[in-house]
């Protein structure tokens, strides 16, 4: 006699959060099915976090995946749902478990979205961990499950594939990197003690959409004039800020830093057709923040993503100092004076419930 399971009646639930992280060396530019063109290394975040509440029910008779409603920050929100929908419909041939499920969704970010912070990066890595712990084969927290959510949260946004763990992901195939595949982003395993307490303190230059959306972005590497000369650059700047974390020199990990996200915005407005993401705050803020360094002989370097806005990576023990400069000094020169002070932290996580 087969057995068939009922639908459970009332729905199960469950907390994850997982944060947003910023790039050291960028991801920018993609093929296939969500494959980087070149390595990247990033730092996890802390506070800037998606909670993703998942409801569900189950049941082995069950004729198929359903995402039966989406919401986002309380409200229901038919761009994220079919986005998210679109998305859990494209992974069930990674987590064909998820196929017997019925799941809601309500997600809350803690910083604004769309505002040059990985909000695809959190919400799709909260994402990946939450369905990888309902349907997932592997055992929860393996080494192959956190593979998998990684390559999961890849398929949704592929910077999301380093914010399953932390305190620093690579992610991107390199003969000279161990371990380093295209597939999945993998924990950097030796990081001077002195790089377990950097903080990262983001200056919101401005908060509204950006004008090219990161999809857009990585398309304009194909046929880019500097493509081939750019992935050699990433993968020679992958292997030294590696080198950097691991042997705890600043100086070569802040040249790197800062000639990365000077070369990704170089990208952008060298491609066909050009973006220019910064404004004339940040370029201010950089004058500023390198005016700082000479002044005061204090490591404090800055890094940009696709958008205006500026993280200033330091060490905590350099906190009160240059938090008393951002406040003095370069918020004046923030959307409404408005910045986040975030730091290192260490990934994806179920918060309550399951
Ligand atoms: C500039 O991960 O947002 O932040 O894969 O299309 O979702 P999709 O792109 P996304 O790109 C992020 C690019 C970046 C650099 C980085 O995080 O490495």
């Amino acid at each position: 006699m087969i057995r068939v399971k009922t639908l459970q009646q009332t729905p199960n639930k469950f907390t994850v959060s997982a944060p947003s992280n910023i790039a050291f060396v960028k991801y920018w530019g993609k093929y296939g099915r969500q494959l980087p063109i070149n390595p990247s290394v990033s730092m996890t975040l802390k506070n800037c976090v998606t909670m993703c509440e998942i409801s569900y029910t189950t049941s082995d008779n069950l004729s198929g995946f359903e995402l039966e409603r989406y919401e986002f920050m309380g409200e229901e929100n038919p761009k994220f749902y079919e986005r998210f929908n679109n998305y859990l419909v494209s992974i069930l041939d990674v987590l064909p478990g998820l196929s017997k499920f019925k799941i809601s969704i309500s997600s809350t970010n803690t910083f604004p979205h769309s505002a040059g912070i990985a909000s695809s990066a959190s919400a799709f890595s909260a994402l990946a961990y939450g369905v990888a712990c309902l349907a997932s084969d592997f055992e929860k927290d393996s080494k192959e499950f956190l593979d998998q959510c990684s390559e999961l949260a890849r398929l949704g946004s592929g910077s999301a594939a380093r914010s399953i763990l932390g305190p620093y992901m690579q992610w991107g195939e390199d003969p000279f990197i161990e371990n380093s595949t295209n597939n999945c982003a993998r924990i950097v395993q030796e990081v001077h003690p002195e790089f377990l307490e950097l903080k990262d303190t983001i200056l919101l230059v401005d908060k509204k959409e950006k004008s090219v959306s990161s999809s857009a972005g990585h398309s304009l590497m194909h046929g880019h004039p500097f493509k081939e000369n750019r992935i050699v650059q990433a993968r020679e700047n992958t292997r030294n800020i590696l080198q950097a974390i691991k042997a705890g020199d600043w100086n070569l990990f802040g040249e790197i830093l800062e000639n990365e996200a000077l070369t990704l915005h170089a990208l952008m407005m060298s491609s066909y057709p050009s973006f220019i993401l910064l404004k004339p705050n940040s370029l201010e803020i950089i004058e500023r923040v390198k005016a700082f360094r000479v002044r005061t002989n204090i490591s404090l370097y800055f890094t940009i993503d696709a958008g205006p806005n500026i993280h200033l990576i330091y060490k905590n023990e350099d906190a009160g100092v240059i938090e008393k400069f951002v406040k003095d000094d370069l918020a004046q020169l923030c959307h409404e004076g408005s910045y986040i002070i975030d730091e290192i932290g260490i990934g994806a996580g179920v918060v309550d419930g399951k």
